[in-house]
């Protein structure tokens, strides 16, 4: 029997509904395909976005969506991507596969995109081939109300009415795809890109994201403070928010290895690297922390997830990839470390939205199938706003290496907005279940409700089989002198709703 302790008394912090937030680059068939049809389309659409991937989306309510890229955002010219459809420049997408970009899909489709989803925008500007003129533009053609020549030019291509950017980004990887950038030479760019980054509109900021460190470069992350953070008593600084990118590769950035085909070894070894995110953002968070003490500057980890070798016959540079029950749990292991994180990490964007890495949705032509992971973000929305409370879980080391054994459980626990309290919990084990002993300190617990996602470590979804890993209701609890008892399923994610007094 393990032991589950909450304190329902004290609240960490709160649980930004971004912490669960998306991202969708211009590469493979994620935007073009998987998000968007065009109005022409034979696969039901509204004005141009599937109706099916939009449903699914706000179903499991995204909160923020991240584009244009990734690597693409800094080749990104945003002016290639409005007025007339059939005007616009048709190009090679260097990164992503060598294909055509015929820029279908620009910045009036984006913000549709996101009204339809009923999510934050966040958009990605481009500090590495682009201009200062050319991003500052952009802020000012996307939330400019007034008479301005960016203004008159989104008028003329249709929206007289400004759109809100919630979040900026002022370049991506810009120490890789990005300009190859050495930290202090981004930094004076950063600083020099994001004057003109104008809060046009006062009362909806935009929040200024600075490009961070690509996993352990925790030199870049000090550099970058050092010149971009200003102390109180500048309110509205140079920077809201700094970036952070890490990817699980089981087998290396190499190898990458394969992302159904893996034996128990390596189901190990990419849970221990998946856990790896809760070192970074501690030591990058403390580096943080020496500038920012009051904790003002968000931690942005607005790419993460599982990065495996493509599946096999399809584009290399298109990054299209199967999704398990280890994705699922790699989706349980870094929610739960971003809830626990919540009082620095400010929003989180896994990779990609649709048919790109670790993707909720995949599509085939007019077919779409939910991934594990997709069911794992539903059952996590629950945590979406809400307030994250102490607790602690005991635990053991399981695994079959030394180097990667790994705790058998991980949690987070909350007070929803519904005031009930949300447990999300994952087991790491293949093959065991455990008993867990629930103390909520300070409550009584009048009414529990369970969804469980569970099964062999390999099973995933297939457009034959779409609904071969679907969350179902759990029942396995009992309250026992108001304690919550429960089995957690080997190979698991499991959320508790407890209504309580
Ligand atoms: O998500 C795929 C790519 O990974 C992104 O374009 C880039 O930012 C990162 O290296």
């Amino acid at each position: 029997m393990f032991k589950l302790f909450v304190n329902t008394k004290k609240q960490l912090g709160h649980i930004n509904p971004e912490l669960q937030g998306h991202f969708s680059e211009h590469l493979g068939r994620c935007i073009y395909g998987g998000i968007y049809v065009g109005e022409k389309s034979s696969i039901p659409n509204t004005n141009g976005m599937r109706n099916d991937v939009v449903a699914a989306l706000k179903e499991m309510k995204i909160p923020v969506l991240r584009w244009p890229g990734g690597c693409f955002a800094d080749e990104y010219h945003w002016k290639d991507g409005i007025g007339p459809k059939e005007n616009r420049k048709k190009m090679i997408n260097t990164h992503w596969g060598g294909v055509v970009e015929d820029n279908s899909f620009g910045t009036h489709e984006f913000m549709e995109l996101c009204r339809q989803l009923g999510c934050k925008t966040y958009v990605n500007g481009n500090l590495g081939s682009g201009t200062v003129q050319e991003m500052s533009e952009w802020v000012e053609y996307m939330t400019f109300e007034g008479v301005s020549p960016m203004a008159s030019l989104r008028e003329e291509n249709g929206s007289k009415e400004a759109w809100t950017v919630d979040y900026f980004g002022v370049g991506n990887e810009n120490w890789g795809c990005g300009g190859n950038m050495t930290p202090q030479h981004y930094a004076n760019e950063y600083r020099r890109y994001q004057t003109y980054v104008r809060n046009y509109r006062h009362d909806r900021p935009i929040y200024k994201v600075c490009c961070g460190a690509n996993v352990d470069d925790y030199n870049w992350t000090e550099k970058v403070m050092e010149t971009c953070f200003q102390a109180p008593p500048f309110v509205h600084g140079f920077m809201d928010g700094l970036s952070l990118h890490y990817y699980t590769h089981p087998e290396g950035w190499e190898v990458k290895g394969s992302a159904t085909e893996f034996d128990e070894k390596v189901w190990y070894k990419t849970l221990k690297k998946t856990l790896y995110m809760k070192e970074l953002i501690e030591k990058h968070g403390a580096i943080m922390d020496k500038y920012d003490k009051d904790r003002k500057v968000g931690m942005i980890v607005d790419e993460w997830g599982t990065w495996f070798t493509c599946e096999p016959g399809t584009n290399p540079g298109f990054l299209y990839q199967q999704n398990t029950m280890r994705d699922a749990l790699v989706a349980g292991i870094n929610l739960n470390i971003f809830n626990k994180h919540c009082d620095r990490v400010k929003m989180a964007n896994i990779a990609q939205i649709v048919n790109v890495l670790q993707s909720v949705i995949l599509t085939d032509g007019e077919k779409m199938i939910l991934t594990p992971t997709y069911h794992v973000f539903k059952m996590y929305s629950a945590h979406q706003d809400a307030e994250l409370l102490e607790s602690y879980v005991e635990t053991e080391n399981i695994g079959l290496e030394e180097e990667y054994m790994v705790p058998n459980l991980t949690e987070s626990v909350s007070r929803g907005t519904d005031g009930k309290i949300h447990i999300t919990m994952t087991n790491l084990s293949v093959e065991k279940a455990y008993e867990i002993e629930g103390e909520l300190a300070g409550v009584e617990i009048l009414e529990v409700e369970g969804t469980v996602l569970t099964d062999e470590m390999h099973a995933h979804n297939t457009f034959t089989a779409p609904d071969t890993v679907c969350a179902e209701e759990y029942a396995g609890y009992k309250v026992v002198d108001n304690k919550l008892v429960f089995t957690i399923p080997a190979c698991s994610v499991l959320h508790l709703s407890v209504t309580v007094k």
